[in-house]
């Protein structure tokens, strides 16, 4: 192994050099063991990204047809669910929960999945509603569907911690594993790594397109296969109307004769922040709300619906050999512009008033463009999707809260 001082001369980090002259040694130790994880050869590519950045054009995006369930016959309903269900009870069928990020729009200090929702009839960590849907999954379906668990290595030992403490939720243990997404450091506007004020070089969860790589690193592609598992629907931790094994979806997949399926929900707005799906060069892809122009938000189709409707949801199935080659595949970077509190080289704490480091990260929709064909299925809001993202307001842990309970007990409302 290099040396870390040489690695981190090689790499035009000398400003670290000098600033752990006064460091004792165990925190000399820690930066040393960052710099010899942390694959430093990532930082001109990461680089190279900030001037790639292409301008997603309006002119090269042509609008997607999702397959809606309530327009195909009662009889084809029927013979997707079967296709679908077989898979399922035939213990076929795997779910894979990434809560690898960091939920700051929450504003909450721990893994988001340990967040307590107050739902009816009692308050459950998100985890402990994900546990519970997979207990319903067996008594339905008689089977114990694996359940992949992805974290970061900000979270990881909290999560499993958390596991621990709560006896598995009471779900079969041998069926829960757990397995660490990779950190990506943040960089200066000058290229050059952050130290932090608990004097660590400053790091970040990798964006939830980094999964494939770590499923395959950690060996889960290896089990999911000794397992016979070949769909794997693979979601976020909190939404908190996921359907976690939707036959619908796996049948679809199956009778379309593809290797990804996604499930979307129409947007309700033209300010609704959600992707939405879309063919780019002729490929399916996730435009982000952020890249959207207003025509493309308010753009209405001759059925009435937003043209650029079909929202990306994080419900998204991947054979088994879809995600064995996607583990040796590059994602683009997408990059975010924030805060960051750091160490000069005098060792003093500076709070930036302006954004000042660069985050990047990779996003799971972006492994779409390797495949010709993805089956798309329109789910429907109030049964697919609450989302906890924000502290207040939308897609807040009340707003979500409220469809939940519509949803599970309308009765008594
Ligand atoms: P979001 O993009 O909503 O990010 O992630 P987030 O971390 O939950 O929240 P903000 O943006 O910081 O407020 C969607 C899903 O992807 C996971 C999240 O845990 C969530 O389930 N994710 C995101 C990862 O697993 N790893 C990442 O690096 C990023």
């Amino acid at each position: 192994m290099i040396d870390p001082i040489e690695k981190l001369k090689k790499y035009n980090q000398n400003h670290i050099i000098e600033m752990i002259k006064v460091f004792n040694d165990e925190e000399k130790n820690n930066i040393f063991e960052q710099v010899n994880r942390i694959n430093l050869d990532e930082i001109d590519s990461l680089y190279m990204e900030l001037s790639n950045k292409e301008k997603v054009l309006d002119s090269n995006i042509e609008e997607i047809v999702a397959v809606n369930k309530d327009k195909i016959t009662l009889e084809e309903q029927k013979e997707i669910n079967t296709l679908g269900e077989n898979i399922i009870k035939n213990n076929q069928y795997a779910l894979v929960t990434m809560s690898g990020g960091q939920g700051t729009r929450l504003g909450y200090d721990k893994a988001k999945g340990t967040f307590i929702v107050n739902i009816m009839p009692s308050p459950k960590s998100l985890f402990e509603i994900l546990a519970d849907k997979l207990k319903k999954v067996k008594d339905e379906f008689n089977v114990i569907t694996p359940w992949y668990i992805m974290t970061s290595e900000e979270n990881d030992k909290q999560i499993e911690d958390f596991f621990v403490e709560n006896n598995y939720f009471n779900y079969p243990k041998e069926y829960i594993m757990f397995f660490k997404q990779d950190n990506l450091p943040m960089l200066t506007e000058d290229k050059k790594l952050i130290i932090n004020k608990e004097k660590n070089i400053k790091e970040a969860a990798s964006g939830n397109g980094s999964i494939f790589n770590a499923m395959y690193k950690n060996g889960v592609l290896t089990d999911m296969k000794k397992r016979g598992i070949k769909w794997i629907f693979i979601s976020s931790i909190d939404n908190i109307l996921l359907k976690i094994a939707d036959p619908m979806l796996v049948g679809l997949a199956e009778k379309e004769n593809v290797e990804i399926a996604t499930k979307s929900i129409l947007r309700n707005s033209p300010e609704e922040k959600v992707g939405a799906i879309c063919k780019k060069d002729g490929k399916i892809y996730v435009i982000e709300y952020s890249e959207m122009s207003d025509e493309m938000k308010t753009a209405i189709n001759e059925n009435g619906e937003f043209k650029f409707g079909e929202s990306h949801i994080m419900c998204n199935l991947f054979s088994l050999n879809a995600l064995n080659e996607l583990a040796q595949k590059k994602l683009p970077y997408h990059i975010a512009h924030k805060k960051s509190e750091y160490l000069n080289e005098k060792g003093e704490l500076v709070i930036p008033q302006e954004p000042n480091a660069y985050k990047f990260e990779t996003f799971i929709f972006d492994s779409w463009k390797y495949f010709d064909k993805i089956a798309i299925l329109r789910g429907k809001r109030e049964e697919d999707f609450a989302p906890i993202k924000n502290k207040e307001g939308v897609d807040s842990p009340s707003t979500a809260v409220d469809l939940y309970n519509k949803f599970y007990f309308k009765e008594e409302i």
